[in-house]
């Protein structure tokens, strides 16, 4: 069974989105910890409720570290708002991965996180966003594509409004992503990922 740390900056709807999917045993994996950057994170007091380890930390040797300790086969940024060194991301080649608020290559890359993704789609004038799954590589966002999902933005939407349907599908594409994952279902060629059924 492989063993899960997930990383967030927040309020960890993700992450809760993933705790569920274990607790229901729809991901063959152990969420073995969960770390976050920020003292006051929402996301550490759900791992608590359900009897994760919660470590606070911002200092990205002792991240390592804790996640080498507990020898994690897969990081899941989840809501992490820190961008990682290469130092980091060679520590755990092709065993990162991260959820963005759109659609790769749209609206990603430094700067662009939580509502202010939405605020910039919202004003470009898109038709369609959605979220987007992919590995972790040493630059902001731009890792092997894992998994896609649209929605529809609608003229009359706030930038809260698109969060929301965005998030949604963040939390569906996130589990399946790291369910494919804990099942050996994903390779990564170059920069395509093949995901089995
Ligand atoms: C999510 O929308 C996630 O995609 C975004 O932060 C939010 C965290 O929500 N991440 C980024 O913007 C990364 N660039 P959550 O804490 O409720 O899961």
């Amino acid at each position: 069974m492989k063993k899960i740390g997930v990383l967030v900056s927040g309020g960890g709807t993700n992450l809760q989105s993933l705790i569920d999917a274990v607790e229901q045993r729809e991901i063959n994996g152990e969420i073995a910890v969960v770390i976050s950057n920020k003292k006051d994170a929402f996301g550490l007091e759900r791992a608590k409720k359900h009897n994760i380890e919660a470590v606070y930390s911002n200092d990205e040797e002792e991240i390592i570290r804790v996640l080498e300790e507990r020898n994690i086969d897969l990081v899941v940024l989840a809501g992490f708002l820190k961008i990682l060194s290469e130092k980091f991301t060679n520590s755990f080649e092709n065993k990162i991965i991260n959820i963005h608020p759109s659609l790769i290559p749209s609206f990603c890359g430094v700067g662009y996180y939580g509502l202010r993704v939405h605020e910039a789609a919202i004003k470009y004038g898109v038709k369609v966003s959605g979220a987007t799954v992919h590995f972790v590589d040493e630059n902001a966002d731009t890792g092997p594509i894992i998994i896609q999902k649209t929605v529809e933005v609608l003229p009359t939407d706030t930038a809260e409004d698109l969060q929301n349907r965005v998030l949604k599908v963040e939390h569906q594409i996130l589990k399946e992503s790291v369910k494919k994952i804990c099942d050996d279902k994903v390779k990564v060629i170059g920069r395509t990922v093949f995901v089995q059924d």
